[in-house]
């Protein structure tokens, strides 16, 4: 095929990576504006190269290049965590402007080789002055552990042209696990993390609440007790847990209701 020919072919797919690169980075952009925490840690694209194109079509033996070759147009998706990319394919799920195709979770099915990532194939129109097509897009979304290994292991492919010696590769696989492992690890440390933020907001709402009982009291003459409630509030610290907090609380409430029933 000539180069010309190629370039009308090809067209729409980088017009497709460039389209999808903007809206995924704009999805970390909105998280980031209001302040929250982005799913997205960055993305990347690409169109394949016309020699990759030809050594797929030849090897799977493929003629409807557009519609047997899936990843021509590539987009890659990376997030701190694992649980991110679910959320990511969950988006991807309740877009109207693209629809999937299939998926193949490479997470709970990894590969022998130790690979792991979330594949999504979808389609997606493009627009040209030719009128509307549909293309197909492959989307990869994995953690940064993920692409560190995929970026190591896939280089070495390339030295060893495809064929990574049996000892490599059992050392490849063994290094996969390890990534993943530390993947599971720092999703653990992040729900521990998350467990100590909604605690750390509970006791000082129930701080905020029993010194407002305080005042109370000494609103209704007892300074005495004020004062040792007073007192019992500065002995908390970090230490203190919410179960001896929210037993302080009782005691003020139980004294405030006796002028209640007054
Ligand atoms: P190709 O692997 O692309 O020929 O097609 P396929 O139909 O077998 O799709 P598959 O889902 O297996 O892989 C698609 C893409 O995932 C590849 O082009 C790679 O980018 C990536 N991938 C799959 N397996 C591996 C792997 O073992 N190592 C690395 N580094 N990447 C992989
Ligand atoms: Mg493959």
């Amino acid at each position: 095929m000539e180069y010309e020919k190629w370039d009308e072919i090809l067209a729409p797919y980088n017009n497709a990576v460039e389209e999808l690169k903007v809206k995924f980075k704009n999805i970390r952009k909105e998280f980031l504006t209001k302040g929250e925490y982005s799913p997205i840690e960055f993305v990347t694209g690409r169109t394949k190269k016309i020699s990759s194109i030809m050594e797929k079509a030849k090897r799977l033996g493929v003629k409807d290049i557009e519609n047997e070759i899936e990843d021509i147009a590539g987009i890659r998706i990376m997030c701190q965590f694992v649980e991110d990319i679910y959320t990511i394919v969950g988006f991807i799920k309740s877009r109207s402007d693209m629809s999937i195709v299939y998926e193949k979770d490479y997470i709970k099915n990894f590969k022998d080789s130790g690979y792991r990532s979330y594949h999504v194939i979808i389609r997606y129109p493009i627009s040209s002055i030719a009128g509307s097509k549909e293309i197909l897009c492959e989307i990869q979304i994995r953690t940064l552990a993920m692409n560190f290994w995929a970026t190591i292991e896939h280089s070495l492919k390339y030295k060893y042209e495809h064929f990574i010696p049996e000892n490599i590769a059992i050392r490849l696989r063994r290094a996969a696990d390890a990534a993943f492992l530390l993947d599971q690890e720092m999703s653990e440390i992040r729900e521990d993390i998350m467990k100590a933020q909604v605690m750390f907001h509970a006791k000082s709402v129930t701080l905020i609440d029993i010194l407002d009982k305080v005042k109370q009291l000494h609103s209704l003459g007892e300074h005495e007790k004020a004062i040792m409630y007073q007192e019992k509030l500065d002995k908390i610290d970090t230490q203190t847990n919410i179960i001896q907090i929210v037993a302080i609380k009782k005691e003020v409430e139980d004294l405030l209701e006796k002028y209640e029933n007054i």
